[in-house]
């Protein structure tokens, strides 16, 4: 990437040789910077979709390989109808008209959770896209839709206890990395970064068993105003974190 393409300030704070493989994002807030305005909910999900062009852009600009977004949990199943209707209109808009800039960039859509609970046309459509933007390599997009981390985690026994009945499976290769390809997430590495916005302190159901080494990064903004600057700014103080892994530090492990 063209290094004329940031501010001097932000140049010299992140370093794009070192970046996350793996960054994912709880994009939360939406509801309280519409609150703030007096508007209804939705001016905040229609403004946090602009963050998530912004994001989604930028990302792929400066070469993270996979974004990891939360864009609708298995809790937000318990939302008036009316917003869910209105959440699912919008991820509509949104794919139909990414898909392009989806294909023009090498973005590869990939979604986690219990697709089919989506409503049929929305399922369809996610599919659609995720089959068209198979071929992309330059980054994986990863939308995590009616998604729940414990039941990801039941799913995946399942499907364990399936292959172990049906002999595919024996009990004796069954260890973590063995395990991990039965999630949803499969292939996908785990988050090097996590980001939440809007100043709550929890991991509320995402990607629960991928978090187990990743880096938190809680902000105040809201993410209708998480924009590139925020986003640089969570990079660098990732980039000041040492990552142990459980070992100790400095490399003084033998
Ligand atoms: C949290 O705000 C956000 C969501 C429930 C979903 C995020 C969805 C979008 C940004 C739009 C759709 C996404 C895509 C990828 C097309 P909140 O409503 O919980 O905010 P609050 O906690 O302030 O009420």
């Amino acid at each position: 990437m063209k290094m004329a393409d940031f501010t001097p300030k932000n140049q010299s704070q992140v370093d794009l040789e070192n970046l996350p493989k793996h960054v994912a994002i709880i994009m939360d807030g939406n509801g309280r910077w519409a609150a703030q305005r007096h508007l209804p909910r939705i001016a905040g999900h229609r403004e946090g979709i602009k963050s998530v062009q912004e994001i989604v852009t930028f990302a792929r600009k400066i070469g993270i390989k996979t974004l990891t977004l939360y864009a609708f949990s298995n809790e937000n199943w318990h939302r008036p109808a009316k917003e869910i209707t209105q959440l699912m209109v919008l991820l509509e808009r949104y794919l139909n008209k990414e898909l392009k800039t989806m294909m023009e960039n090498g973005i590869r859509l990939r979604a986690i959770g219990q697709i089919d609970r989506l409503q049929k046309s929305v399922a369809k459509l996610v599919h659609k896209v995720e089959e068209e933007t198979k071929n992309n390599h330059e980054m994986d997009l990863v939308l995590a839709l009616s998604y729940g981390g414990r039941a990801e985690i039941v799913d995946a026994i399942k499907k364990v206890y399936q292959d172990l009945r049906d002999e595919t499976l024996s009990i004796k290769d069954l260890d973590e990395k063995h395990f991990s390809n039965y999630l949803y997430t499969e292939d996908i590495s785990d988050p090097d970064l996590m980001i939440r916005t809007s100043g709550e302190v929890r991991v509320s159901n995402f990607l629960l068993w991928q978090v187990a080494y990743t880096e938190l990064y809680f902000t105040k903004t809201l993410w209708p105003d998480f924009r590139e600057a925020d986003f640089l700014k969570a990079l660098h103080e990732y980039q000041g974190r040492e990552r142990r892994f459980g070992l100790v530090s400095g490399g003084q492990n033998h």
